[in-house]
């Protein structure tokens, strides 16, 4: 199958989150599997490895009401067998940092990048000859590419494609005020709340990507389950409800070549299942990194996105009890300021057991998943996550909310690999903070749950087998 995958990031090109893991995972994953796969997504200023872009001698054009927007299209090999294109434009890529915001907000001009960049995708492709079977979107930023490609398109070579939307998170869904319809020229009959973009008399991408695509899917089964009810649905469970027919819940997987503790560049010594003294030796490298007393006491960790999903609030309610105990917690993070203030705060007030880096860092997230002895994400919500995945893989036992995700990979009970609790409470976080210390202190069940975690395989290979036969089914109609 030709497939055409457009996300607005790609590691390790561009990322802010788990979206950029998958898109520099799965269309690889796909290609391995002999499929001919096309990743486009926009040439940010701060793109990483920008060497390695090389021009392709096409360019395109998008015509909005108020003019033309256009720009070249380059190129990158990420492996053997797959391509990343590139969409440079000097006023809505080239001339900032930062994917979707700054320090001030959201960017006001993001309805016309993103729509650049959907319509631009498809456009790409026929620029470079490439006649997808399967247009796979990812996310609001490309909720416009389904649409496009049943109107736009739909005379052309590309209008016979089936297209296939995935929901990372359901909470984004760039919504605009209406006149940005008429800005983006986008015909008025589509703002309607029935089969349109209309939502509560705003336009919302997001819909455009879930009305108009052939297939939809989510990143785990539970989290596919839980959108379609009203308290995890933000509005759009009705319609989801639907269209339950067409979505499926997909786990992700993660690169198992990118977080492998036996060959990861990032740490100071390695280790596998069969062998972890190296665990050792990382957690003491982790605790002099962040700059704590050494020591036997078990290290606490996360790395995250600091924002409401996450949980964070209630981590730092209940971290202040929890730090009573002879504990470490150290974390890497960025996001809403009141939560750096807050773990800020929290360092300040423990100076001997906290540690905390704010900012985005990916070596030091590998050195954090080696090092620690518990990672935890108490989330609100969570469509898949990948840092339990890469955590079990690292033999550090997560610590999780029982939801979406969480609940499908990590395996709770005395003779699983994690710890889960269930209600979004203080008291609840707080029991499984206790569980895990008394599973530290019993070391052999320790590394029982240690082992159990690092042999599972979470790998690319039996997710995107799921793709393919979705796309099969598709193709088939
Ligand atoms: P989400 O996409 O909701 O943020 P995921 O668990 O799916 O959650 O993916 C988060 C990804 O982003 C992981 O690869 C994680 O390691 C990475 N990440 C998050 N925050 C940071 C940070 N501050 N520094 C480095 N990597 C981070
Ligand atoms: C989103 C979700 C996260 C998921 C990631 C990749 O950012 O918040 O749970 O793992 O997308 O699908």
């Amino acid at each position: 199958m030709k497939i055409l995958f457009i996300s607005s990031e790609v590691a390790p090109f561009s990322k802010t989150g788990g979206l950029g893991d998958v898109a520099g995972a799965l269309p690889a994953a796909l290609a391995s599997l002999g499929h001919d796969v096309k990743v486009v997504t926009p040439r940010y200023r701060g793109l990483r490895d920008a060497a390695r872009l090389t021009p392709t001698g096409q360019s395109l054009v998008v015509r909005f009401p108020s003019g033309e927007a256009s720009g070249p299209i380059l190129s990158a090999r990420l492996s053997d067998n797959l391509e990343v294109l590139f969409l440079e434009n000097a006023f809505f890529y080239g001339n900032r940092d930062g994917l979707y915001g700054d320090g001030a907000g959201e960017f006001g001009d993001n309805p016309r990048r993103f729509a650049y960049l959907s319509v631009g995708a498809l456009q790409a492709a026929q620029r470079l000859g490439f006649v997808p079977d399967i247009v796979h979107a990812n996310d609001w930023q490309t909720g416009l590419v389904p649409v496009a490609l049943q109107r736009a398109f739909r005379a052309t070579a590309l209008g016979r494609a089936k297209s296939v939307f995935t929901i990372h998170n359901l909470a984004y869904q760039g919504q605009f005020p209406k006149d940005t319809m008429g800005d983006l020229g986008l015909p008025w009959d589509l703002f309607t709340a029935e089969g349109g973009l209309e939502f509560y008399d705003a336009v919302n991408f997001l819909k455009g990507g879930l009305v108009f695509s052939d297939a939809l899917t989510t990143v785990s089964p539970t989290y596919a389950r839980e959108i379609q009810t009203a308290e995890q649905g933000y509005g759009l469970d009705g319609l989801l409800r639907r269209r339950a027919h067409r979505l499926h819940g997909i786990l992700n997987g993660i690169d198992a070549h990118e977080w492998d503790p036996q060959t990861d560049s990032f740490l100071p010594a390695r280790y596998g299942p069969r062998s972890l003294e190296g665990k050792a030796v990382c957690k003491r490298d982790l605790l002099a990194r962040f700059g704590l007393p050494p020591g036997d006491a078990p290290v606490f960790a996360i790395v995250s996105r600091l924002a409401w999903q996450k949980g964070m609030d209630l981590l730092l309610d209940v971290l202040p009890t929890a730090l009573q105990a002879d504990i470490r917690f150290v974390g890497v993070g960025s996001g809403e300021r009141h939560l750096e203030e807050g773990l800020a705060a929290l360092q300040a007030r423990f100076p001997e057991q906290v540690s905390i880096r704010v900012g985005f860092d990916p070596g030091l997230s590998h050195q954090v998943e080696a090092g620690a002895d518990f990672f935890l994400m108490p989330s609100r919500y969570e469509p898949c996550g990948l840092n339990q995945m890469y955590s079990l893989r690292y033999g550090t036992v997560p610590i999780v909310r029982a939801t979406g995700g969480l609940a499908d990979t990590v395996e709770g009970g005395l003779d699983g690999n994690g710890i889960l609790f269930e209600a979004f409470h203080p008291a609840a976080l707080l029991g499984a903070i206790r569980r895990a210390l008394a599973l530290y202190a019993d070391a052999p069940r320790l590394d029982e749950f240690r082992r159990r975690g690092m042999d599972k395989d979470f790998s690319w290979t039996v997710s995107a087998r799921r793709y393919e036969s979705l796309f099969r089914e598709l193709l088939a109609e």
